[in-house]
């Protein structure tokens, strides 16, 4: 049996596992992919203070995300499509998030509907919208997350035009999944996920059933989302937004501190920091470069919470070191489900909370809500500054 101990380790075992349309899917960013490589690479170049001789009989991991307890400050991203990853895949990300006392967020394109996950998990769930062009389908969504039960609401900010991921036409990636000519060798290699994906029950959107008029593929998907995603969007939608959920708000999507600066004088629970894993403006500095300007620009005002590139406990660190409360993880949850679905999922929890301890005691650190800048050595390139 393979021995798996990195995010890395369950990248591969997902490259082997799933057809390469619905592994690029996950994996590549828009463009030429600087910015997906930069969210890495930054992480990567922050170097830490090794400690020594410091008591660490007492290590807590433990943390709050929207005042609510967390085994580690962490929370699954909003992916789309993770039903062709696994299948059912969004209730085998929940259950795992929720018996690891993680929060977990469902994205509107996902496969399993948001009824189907509240039929599935037991705890609550937060839930991903866009802007819409159509309010009404908005109203709807949100109407659905609330009946769900859902416990906080993320609103994506920064995917009003789609970037060009240039493998997805390539690869032909299709919703729902088919079998053609071209992928059949490949399909015909990943037995186990042809049974439970492309023979199984939940195959296209379900939050979107009915809305996606005749669009049959990624190419005329990325047409819907051209049509149905609202251009004339600015801040006032948020207070719109505000308006139908008083509940926990969540913007994703903030690069720019002078965005964040407006953002959380908008009464938000937290914000996400994000480039949207290098899928958007390629060209972006990565997320861990503008962290701490974007803390200084909200001011306290809303929790700041950081995405991209995370693939190991020592990142978590890193960006809570430069002032994030919280990390989440997008690729690296869709590599552990594509291998394994829930148990996957788990693994990968684990393998981050134990990188996380131990870079914490190597580090001298005990209690991970007192991480700051004083465990690093060297600070995060500049913004733009890194190739
Ligand atoms: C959707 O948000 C995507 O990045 O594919």
């Amino acid at each position: 049996m393979r021995v798996l101990n990195s995010i890395a380790d369950l990248r591969e075992l997902a490259r082997r596992r799933v057809p390469r349309a619905i592994f690029e899917y996950a994996d590549r960013g828009s463009y030429d992919e600087l910015t997906l490589r930069r969210n890495r690479s930054d992480l990567q170049a922050i170097q830490f203070r090794q400690r020594v001789m410091r008591d660490l009989s007492q290590l807590s991991v433990a943390s709050t995300m929207l005042g609510e307890r967390v085994t580690m400050p962490l929370a699954i991203a909003p992916t789309g499509l993770c039903g062709l990853f696994y299948g059912d895949g969004e209730i085998h990300g929940a259950r795992a998030a929720q018996a690891f006392g993680i929060p977990f967020c469902l994205s509107t394109m996902s496969i399993c509907s948001i009824e189907d996950v509240r039929g599935a998990v037991s705890q609550p769930f937060w839930f991903q919208v866009y802007l819409m062009r159509d309010r009404g389908f908005n109203q709807d969504l949100i109407a659905r997350a609330r009946a769900a039960q859902c416990s906080a609401l993320m609103l994506t900010v920064d995917l009003q035009v789609q970037g060009l991921r240039r493998r997805d036409p390539k690869n032909g990636l299709s919703i729902p999944p088919r079998l053609t000519l071209r992928n059949a060798l490949d399909v015909a290699t990943k037995p186990a996920w042809a049974a439970r994906v492309l023979l199984g029950r939940r195959r296209t959107f379900g939050n979107l059933a009915g809305r996606m008029g005749n669009a049959a593929g990624l190419t005329t998907l990325s047409q819907w989302v051209a049509s149905q995603f609202n251009l004339a969007v600015t801040w006032k939608e948020v207070e719109w937004i505000r308006s139908l959920w008083p509940g926990k708000l969540i913007v994703k999507g903030v690069l720019d501190a002078e965005d964040a600066r407006v953002a959380a004088g908008l009464g938000i629970d937290a914000l996400v920091v994000s480039n949207h894993g290098g899928r958007q403006l390629d060209g972006a500095p990565s997320t861990i470069a503008v962290l701490p300007q974007i803390v200084t620009a909200a001011g306290g005002r809303c929790e700041v919470w950081l995405d991209g590139g995370v693939q190991s406990g020592q990142d978590m660190l890193r960006a809570l070191a430069l002032g994030a409360q919280a990390c989440l993880i997008g690729k690296s949850f869709l590599y552990a489900l594509a291998a394994n679905g829930a148990a996957g999922v788990t693994l990968a929890l684990e393998i981050l909370r134990k990188e996380l301890e131990v870079t914490m005691a190597l580090t001298g650190c005990t209690d991970i809500r007192g991480v700051d800048a004083g465990i690093l050595s060297t600070r995060v390139p500049d913004a733009g500054a890194s190739g």
